[in-house]
């Protein structure tokens, strides 16, 4: 450590040294100013307006330590150990997807199809950080959400999320390890949604940025990347019941492919909805 960096610093002077560190374009100040928001519960008004405020020497090298795991390529929720999704603030880890805006797309349009009082029962497969149960069990109490992952890691984090943003009451929400919707009774369900991995094996993105540091069983699918959807398509073809709802998020030119497979298990009613980045993100189906 150096001489500098053994004394007290201001934030502005903090700033500056993550400024040399990550660079100060607005991708790079948007993580910088994450991290000091979570690690230093200083908001950006007030990062803003006392750039003078002094640092603890312990508090300055916990961010310091942040920017060098940034500039290392490790993604901001990792590193802050969280990530905002709909109403809440998730805690992820590395055995957990960090929750993108588009999954928000998702819940919305999930939503639409849980109607708020009927007692209707709502499977989110691959829940990973729990965010898709998490939410729809606040939005729809009368729901009996069910939460399933493959990864008991995962499932882990999911039940801690439940645990740290319900703490008096559980919500009604059941915890299932096993493999996507095999373990459900014939016709037992209302909806299902479904974020699954989807990634094409030897697509060259998963070699850069955050992915690279997200599990891989969240993320690659063989088979051009439909293998999930074929394998949860057949199976949500008999668990679903009649009238019964399948979402879906996917990649941007999946759309297609997912469709014809949900026609070839007799689904109708097959739509598609686009996210902010006006990809076709989403795909909708009713079983008849
Ligand atoms: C793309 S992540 C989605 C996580 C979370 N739903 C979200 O949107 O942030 C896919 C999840 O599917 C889980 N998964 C992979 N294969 C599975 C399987 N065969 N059965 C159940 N879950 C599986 C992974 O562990 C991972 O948590």
């Amino acid at each position: 450590m150096t001489r500098e960096q053994t004394r007290s610093v201001t934030l502005a002077q903090l700033i500056d040294e993550a400024k040399r560190l990550l660079g100060s374009d607005a991708d790079a100040m948007v993580d910088i100013r994450s991290l000091v928001t979570q690690l230093a519960g200083l908001d950006r008004a007030r990062q803003l307006m006392e750039p003078e405020r002094q640092l603890p020497s312990a508090l300055a090298e916990r961010l310091r330590s942040a920017f060098e795991r940034r500039a290392a390529g490790e993604p901001v929720a990792y590193i802050t150990g969280f990530k905002p999704f709909w109403r809440h603030e998730f805690q992820v880890t590395p055995a957990t997807l960090i929750p993108r805006p588009e999954t928000e797309h998702l819940l919305a349009w999930a939503l639409e199809k849980i109607p708020s009082e009927q007692a209707v029962t709502v499977a989110d497969l691959g829940t990973g950080s729990g965010v898709l149960a998490i939410s729809l069990a606040f939005e729809r109490p009368q729901a009996q959400v069910f939460g399933c992952d493959l990864s008991f890691n995962a499932l882990q984090v999911a039940r801690e999320n439940e645990r740290q943003l319900q703490p008096d009451s559980a919500l009604p929400i059941e915890w299932i390890q096993g493999s996507w919707c095999g373990m459900f009774r014939q016709e037992s369900l209302d909806v299902i949604v479904c974020n699954p991995p989807y990634i094409r094996p030897d697509d060259p993105h998963l070699k850069v940025g955050d992915l690279r540091f997200e599990p891989q069983t969240a993320l690659v699918s063989e088979d051009e990347g439909m293998a999930d959807y074929r394998q949860i398509i057949d199976q949500a073809s008999t668990r679903l019941k009649a009238g019964g709802w399948l979402l879906f998020e996917h990649g941007y030119d999946q759309a297609k492919a997912v469709a014809e497979c949900l026609t070839q298990h007799g689904f109708a009613s097959i739509s598609h909805r686009i996210d902010l980045a006006g990809q076709m993100r989403n795909t909708a189906a009713q079983k008849v």
